[in-house]
């Protein structure tokens, strides 16, 4: 048994649906979010800059003795999750990827698609994934520029935000894909409308649940899942408090409250 805190980190708010499906699967640990609002997207950031921050944030969840850390971004995980496993070997970490092997399992069109921020879609990490486990499947990659900015923004259910997800989707929507995976934890605050364009002939696979799983599955093998009846779920961020704590209980109809701003 071990109470010690679970940590978790995104770009921004995104994070908070891989939070979601811990909490649900774990409601006995006490979770540490990290939410790096000041340097969101992450997208658009270069490798090096995001081993640098990511590790900034590792030595920052440090401080508060987790026992885990779970990199609940895509975009970090493809570029920078070997870089913090090298940087940091007594640290256990669970990262999030596209899931492109279940995807490949599931069509039946031979035709699946990854939607994802643009750095994961030209990640060198997502070919790989495709080559080893979907090589004979069509796979259309698609990068989306600004829909987690307009999720950060509280803009998730707005107008806007629907008409640049109509025009990202129009290829996949075109093409015969029957399974879709959602390859930016920020996308299943966006699930529903995601799925009233594509149309009910096409499934949405959310690695969430699984990742919180695997979280699971790590601390069993250890004996260190807690057993504390009064978890405690604590916030950080590097961009503005009150606009993290008034955008993440909105999306997680949950009050997120005393969010502390962190410098890194
Ligand atoms: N939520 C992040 C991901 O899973 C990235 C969003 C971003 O900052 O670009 O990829």
């Amino acid at each position: 048994m071990d109470n010690r805190p679970v940590g978790l980190f995104d770009s921004g708010v995104g994070g908070l649906t891989i939070w979601r499906a811990t909490k649900s699967l774990l409601p006995q640990e006490s979770l540490i979010f990290f939410a790096d609002s000041g340097n969101v997207p992450y997208g658009q950031k270069s490798p090096a800059e995001l081993h640098d921050l990511t590790a900034r944030i590792v030595r920052f969840l440090q401080r508060f003795d987790v026992k885990l850390i779970v990199v609940a971004c895509n975009t970090a995980t493809v570029h920078a999750l070997d870089h913090l496993r090298t940087a940091f070997p007594e640290i256990q970490f669970v990262g999030v990827v596209p899931v492109v092997k279940t995807l490949a399992s599931q069509t039946h069109t031979g035709t699946i698609a990854v939607l994802s921020t643009p750095a994961t879609a030209e990640s060198p990490y997502l070919t790989g994934l495709i080559e080893e486990f979907a090589a004979d499947k069509r796979v259309l990659r698609v990068g989306i520029d600004g829909l987690e900015d307009a999720v950060e923004s509280g803009e998730a259910r707005s107008p806007q935000t629907t008409a640049l997800l109509e025009r990202n989707l129009a290829p996949v929507v075109e093409s015969d894909a029957d399974v879709v995976g959602l390859g930016c934890t920020h996308y299943p605050f966006l699930r529903d409308r995601i799925e009233r364009i594509l149309g009910p002939g096409v499934r949405i696979y959310d690695p969430s649940e699984p990742v919180a799983r695997r979280v699971r599955q790590l601390l069993e093998q250890r004996d260190a899942l807690a057993q504390d009846e009064h978890p405690t779920y604590r916030f950080f961020t590097t961009g503005d408090p009150a606009h993290v704590a008034e955008v993440a209980s909105d999306l997680l109809r949950f009050p997120v409250t005393g969010v502390g701003y962190a410098d890194i």
